[in-house]
């Protein structure tokens, strides 16, 4: 693990002055660190400290007289690049393959069988724009590893995720990368499902992958006539709760909620739907164009279409006109098939993972565990999250508990914040180590 070849790219973030501190801890783990700075980094840190921590000068002009082919060259020699911190602006030029300066060149020179860290540090606003969303997803998907932004006070005064990680970790990940080292026993450990911290705190040395989620929320509607419908109460409070928490840290979100369904904060993607043909229409659509870790199946789908509507004798269609007030209607429901049931096999990534919900009400904790039960075998869910309606709170908090496929206790939730890191967690848990070769 020591004495590594690392190069170390620095841009023009106020997190820099971090960057000094991992690049000296690096070098005295007995690595030979080189310098990388874009010009706008220069402007938070002085080449006379880089050059200082790493015994060589600092690297920041494509065409430096003398070192015009020195991008090819330092990406041959370096066993591992890191970009630290790395700005909204550098993540954006990589994503879009541009090369025309020495981080761009760098990054389409180097050998991709060798690890290519970022540790992002920007404002929380950047950080969940779509288009670092977007750069981060293409940048994952061509095999760069990203650690984990921080959550907190950032800088400029705005609460968020978006911090650089801490120094001591940052270094973790990279001799993790190299192939040894705590970061990488816990990239192992992490592999099984499901698995929960006991504390709740994420594995910060551990690389977080970003995953693509579709979650599901609000109640579907039957409608009785042009006016009327048949619907329930399911006002899409957790759905939006887990959206906005997933898509604030960093995972790509698409929320399929009812119209009248409370909505979530971009960047999470929503679609709309009012009844349950369009939920139907719209999963098979979704699982089937784009390829999800995770479906978070939240919302309250009706368990009954109608079937007919009989009004002073007469049948007629569902959902047209509007019945007599003064001729009480006759109507004839049929079951809806189970959507929970069908997720997986739609679903274009045959190992996406299944969260079911199931709500009881007034239920003890035998009658609780089998209807949890029942719901596993039915529709080869990986976890249920069970709520009972009596334990609902004066102002809407509703506890849950997270109940894994096998014999280990269930997690309890007392709020939705809760379950939403919880669920988190047990999802990145389960999700495939992030890739480091294309
Ligand atoms: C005081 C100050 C702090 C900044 N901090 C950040 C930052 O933390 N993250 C970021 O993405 N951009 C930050 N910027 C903006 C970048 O410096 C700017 O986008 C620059 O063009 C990035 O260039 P580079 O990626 O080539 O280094 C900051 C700018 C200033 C003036």
């Amino acid at each position: 693990m020591s004495g590594s070849n690392l190069l170390c790219v620095l841009t023009g973030s106020i997190a820099a002055y971090k960057a000094c501190e991992v690049v000296s801890q690096l070098v005295r783990r007995g690595h030979r660190v080189r310098a990388v700075a874009t010009p706008s980094a220069l402007r938070f840190v002085g080449p006379a400290t880089l050059e200082g921590l790493t015994g060589a000068p600092v690297l920041s002009d494509l065409f430096a007289p003398g070192a015009a082919l020195e991008h090819v060259q330092l990406t041959r020699w370096a066993d591992l690049v890191l970009v630290c911190p790395a700005t909204a602006h550098t993540l954006n030029r990589f994503a879009a393959g541009l090369a025309d300066d020495l981080p761009g060149a760098l990054f389409l020179a180097h050998d991709r069988r060798k690890p290519w860290l970022v540790a992002p540090a920007m404002n929380p606003q950047m950080w969940s724009h779509p288009a670092c969303v977007a750069a981060v997803d293409r940048l994952r998907e061509w095999g760069v590893r990203f650690l984990p932004v921080g959550e907190g006070r950032t800088a400029c005064g705005e609460d968020g995720a978006g911090r650089l990680a801490e120094p001591a970790d940052i270094v973790a990940a990279v001799e993790a990368a190299l192939g040894a080292g705590p970061g990488a026993a816990a990239g192992e450990e992490g592999r099984t499902w499901p698995v929960f911290h006991p504390d709740g705190a994420p594995d910060a040395a551990a690389p977080r992958p970003r995953l693509r989620i579709l979650v599901t929320s609000g109640g579907t509607s039957e409608p009785l006539d042009g006016v009327r419908v048949l619907t329930n109460t399911s006002t899409g409070r957790t759905g939006a709760e887990l959206a906005d928490h997933l898509a604030g840290r960093g995972h790509t979100v698409v929320l399929l909620r009812a119209r009248t369904a409370v909505p979530s904060r971009p960047p999470v993607r929503e679609e709309t739907f009012f009844t349950f043909a369009d939920l139907d229409a719209a999963l098979a659509r979704w699982l089937a164009q784009e390829s999800f870790d995770a479906v978070i199946h939240a919302a309250a789908v009706g368990d009954f279409a109608i079937d007919t509507i009989v009004a002073g004798g007469v049948a007629r269609p569902a959902g047209d006109g509007k019945l007599d007030s003064d001729v009480a209607p006759v109507l004839r429901l049929r079951p809806n098939p189970k959507l929970v049931d069908s997720l997986r096999a739609r679903s274009r990534n045959p190992d996406v993972r299944i969260v079911a919900f199931k709500l009881t009400h007034g239920a003890g904790p035998a009658e609780a565990e089998a209807a949890v039960e029942a719901l596993f075998l039915r529709s080869g869910a990986d976890l249920v999250v069970h709520n009972d309606l009596s334990h609902r709170m004066p102002g809407g908090e509703f506890p849950a508990a997270i109940h894994g496929p096998d014999a280990a206790p269930p997690v309890h939730c007392a709020t939705r914040q809760d379950l939403a890191a919880r669920l988190e967690q047990a999802l990145l848990a389960a999700a495939p180590a992030p890739s480091l070769n294309p």
